[in-house]
Parts: C-alpha cells; structure tokens; sequence
C-alpha cells in the first residue's frame, strides 16, 4: 500500500485514449519549424502569439484556428513528425492504447494527397507500436461541413488503405451538418467494413445522438454531452453500454461547460453510462490525458476509485481484443491495489 497523491496515481495508471484529433496535437513550436522547412507563412509573430490567439468562445472559433495550422503540413515527413511528437508525449504520460482521428480532407482540399497523409501517420504509429509498445487504431473522420460527395470521394481515396483504418468517423462544425447528412456515405463504410463512430452533443442537440445511433449505427459517440437533456436517450445509451468520449478540458476551452465543476461526467457515471476521458485537441486546449484526468479530479473531488473505474471504461470501449481488455483491467486493478 503506497498512499500516492491523486496526481501521481492519474500519472501512473496505464491509459488509452479514443478521442484524438492528430492535427490538434500539433504544438505551436512543431508548427514554426514545419512552416520553417516548407517557406510557409504563419499568420502569428511568434509561438507567443499564436498560443495568445488560442481563446474560443465556441467550435467554430477553434476549428478556424485548427484548419489554418493545418496548412503547413506538406509533406510524408511533416504528418510522421506531427504524429511522432503525440506518441512520444503520450508515452510518458503512460498511455498505452490509442484510437485516434485524423481528417483526410483538411489535407486534400489543398492539394496534399491521401496517400502522403495517411503513409506519414501510419509510419509514426507503427513504429511507436514497436518502440513505444503503443498499440493502435485508426479513425478517418469525415468533415460534416463538407458535402456528401466530398465524403464519398475520401472513402474511395481510403480502400486502397483499407486495412490500415479500422473506423470511419464525423467531426467538424456540429450545428446545421446533422448525422443524417451522411446516411448514404456511412452505410457504404459499414459495407466495406468500417467500424463508425460520430461527433455528437457536443454543441448540437440530442435529437443529433439519436440520428448518429439510427442512422449511422455508431458505436460509439465522441462527445455526446448534450444526450442529459433527453432521458430516454441516456437509457438507451446506457442499456446498450455505448461508449461516449468525453473530452473535459475541450468542453472547457469551447464553451460546452462554463466551468470544470459544471463538467456533466460524475451524473454520467451516476446514470450508468459507459464514460471515458481524453484529451479531442490537446495542444489547443492546455493539456493530454493526465491533465483532462486531473482537472476532473480536482474539480469535481474524484476518488482513486473514480479515476480506475474511468481508466477501466477506456479499455472497455475501446476496439482491443477481448484478451487485451482483459489483460489491461487485471494491471489496472493491480495498480489500485498497490496505490491506494
Ligand atoms: N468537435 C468537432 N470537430 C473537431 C473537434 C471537436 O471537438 N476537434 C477537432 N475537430
Ligand atoms: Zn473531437
């Protein structure tokens, strides 16, 4: 029995994390030197300036910054260096699985092709497999302010990938882009085999839950803060054990709660629902996995338990073999056991 304090128990449990955009992990520094290589221009002065600049008032504000920052990664090079730099972050922080997204179509749209994209990432993931012991999955989210046809285009630019993207997934600006917008595109994912998951509730309504669970066949919802508003909703979520990602600090930095203390997840806990925490942009929003558990914790008093149980849930949502999961909750155990 070693009586750690809460931060160095949230440092040192083993973690995954299933709600990472890979372009909101690109730190300001990485940014100037990527632009630097390339000869491209950074509308800011300086990394002091541009991390002044990081204050939203809601979505649309950040993804405005978040696609402008995007524009300097070119090369192969560029998207294993962006992706090297989270993994390695990650690493100390002890997280040992990852689920994460990346969106073809910032890329595409200015000329960059899938396959520069998609090689870069994959390198990068598979060598912090085999160096880092990190295992991984892939997401390939769609962009919901683009059209259908645009979707369309990204999945047949995927297939030739087929086997190094396990899901297909919805970002982008919530409001006025529904679920429902891209019935079609998902049901041809579903077809090829694509596990899919979407952004939902996080600014939008709940209705938008119901659509991405009717609709889309999710498994999963990113987000999905706004579902408290609809009481048969956080039933069904909770009978069915859908996993929703939960990304406090993003919540905090747009808005979606006005304070950590506001922060939905203990009543989510409370009502049965399958909750995990993650870090959605971690270098927009002032933190990775450690920082999202701990400004939680102290937020709303979370007890060592609290925290292993939402450690737990990760693993439980996440797509790992039964053996893993099972693997990972036995070491997690063990860990609260000798740490409590
Ligand atoms: N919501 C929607 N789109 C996004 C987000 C988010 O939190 N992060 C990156 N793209
Ligand atoms: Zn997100």
């Amino acid at each position: 029995m070693d009586n750690i304090s809460i931060e160095k128990f949230i440092a040192g449990i083993p973690k995954a994390e299933l709600h990472l955009h890979i372009e909101g992990t690109f730190e300001p520094e990485l940014m100037f030197e990527i632009a630097k290589r390339n000869d491209k221009k950074i509308p800011y002065k300086s990394v002091e300036e541009l991390k002044n600049a990081y204050r939203f008032n809601n979505l649309q504000e950040f993804l405005d910054i978040y696609y402008a920052g995007a524009n300097v990664l070119i090369t192969v090079q560029d998207f294993y260096d962006l992706t090297w730099a989270y993994l390695t972050k990650v690493h100390e922080q002890n997280v040992v699985h990852v689920e994460i997204f990346f969106d073809p179509q910032t890329h595409t749209d200015r000329g960059i092709s899938f396959d520069t994209v998609i090689k870069g990432i994959y390198n990068a993931l598979e060598d912090g497999k085999e160096k880092l012991g990190i295992s991984y999955q892939l997401i390939m989210s769609f962009l919901r302010h683009l059209d259908e046809a645009s979707a369309f285009k990204t999945l047949e630019q995927a297939l030739p990938y087929r086997d190094w993207i396990s899901a297909v997934g919805l970002d982008s600006s919530e409001l006025g882009n529904p679920p429902s917008k891209f019935e079609r595109v998902f049901a041809k994912a579903r077809e090829k085999g694509f596990i899919t998951v979407a952004h939902a509730g996080e600014e939008g309504p709940a209705e938008y839950i119901w659509e991405a669970l009717d609709l889309l066949k999710v498994t999963r919802i990113d987000h999905g803060n706004r579902c408290l508003d609809d009481n048969q909703l956080v039933e069904e979520l909770a009978k069915r054990q859908i996993p929703l990602t939960l990304c406090p600090l993003s919540n905090l930095e747009l808005k979606v709660v006005q304070d950590l203390k506001d922060h939905p997840i203990t009543k989510m806990m409370d009502k049965n629902l399958l909750v995990t925490v993650n870090s959605d942009d971690p270098a927009y929003f002032g933190g990775y996995m450690n920082e999202n558990y701990l400004g939680i914790a102290e937020a709303l008093d979370l007890s060592k338990r609290d925290i292993t149980e939402l450690v737990i849930n990760s693993f439980k949502a996440s797509w790992l073999p039964e053996s893993e999961k099972k693997k990972m909750i036995t070491q997690i155990e063990v860990y609260f056991e000798n740490n409590s």
